[in-house]
């Protein structure tokens, strides 16, 4: 019995040229994929100077706003840090005190010593801050009182989201007069 010419090209399947058309269909599409895949660091790299501010000093929850609406006095809270650079996220911990509200606004302070960098402590008995390493001594509104700190403790940026307190927590340079944050 003679088959047709179509008969005999559905049992063959596709000609050496069709075949050869996907195979190289499919290197196209999985060389783009991995392409993109290996353009997201590259992108993230070329781009870190961008990004590297918003990224450097994240925002940090401080606790409820209704936790603090009855204090009388400095009180310390931990807050988590997150810090972004282009390859990775790191979390640690540190203090900050928050002040009582003043005209409706609470205030946060950082605890570093701006003479050389130790953790200043709120002292009830004596109603003040005390920084332990050289007896700085500073208000209960972070003022200096005496000592060799050069200025008043450093303020944080602060903003209130659904109903909690958040503080943008930064470093600041030591031994100057003038409150510097750090890059
Ligand atoms: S480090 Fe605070 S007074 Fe010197």
């Amino acid at each position: 019995m003679e088959m047709t010419t179509e008969a005999n090209e559905e049992v063959k399947g596709p000609t050496p040229t069709g075949r050869r058309s996907f195979v190289m269909a499919m290197f196209a599409v999985s060389g783009t994929v991995v392409g993109a895949l290996l353009a997201i660091p590259l992108f993230r790299f070329a781009t870190y100077p961008l990004r590297k501010d918003e990224s450097d000093a994240s925002w940090s929850d401080v606790g409820p706003v209704a936790d603090f609406a009855s204090l009388t006095a400095p009180v310390a809270k931990t807050i988590t840090l997150e810090r972004r650079d282009a390859w990775q996220t790191t979390s640690s911990q540190t203090a900050v005190y928050v002040l009582p509200a003043k005209g409706g606004l609470l205030r946060v302070l950082s605890p570093i010593c701006p003479h050389l960098g130790c953790s200043v402590r709120w002292e009830d008995e004596q109603n003040k801050f005390i920084c332990p390493c050289h007896s700085g001594s500073f208000t209960a509104e972070g003022e200096r009182l005496g000592g060799p700190p050069p200025r008043s403790m450093d303020a944080l940026e602060t903003k209130v989201e659904d109903g909690k307190l958040k503080v943008r927590y930064q470093y600041f340079r030591q031994l100057v007069s003038n409150k510097e944050a750090m890059a």
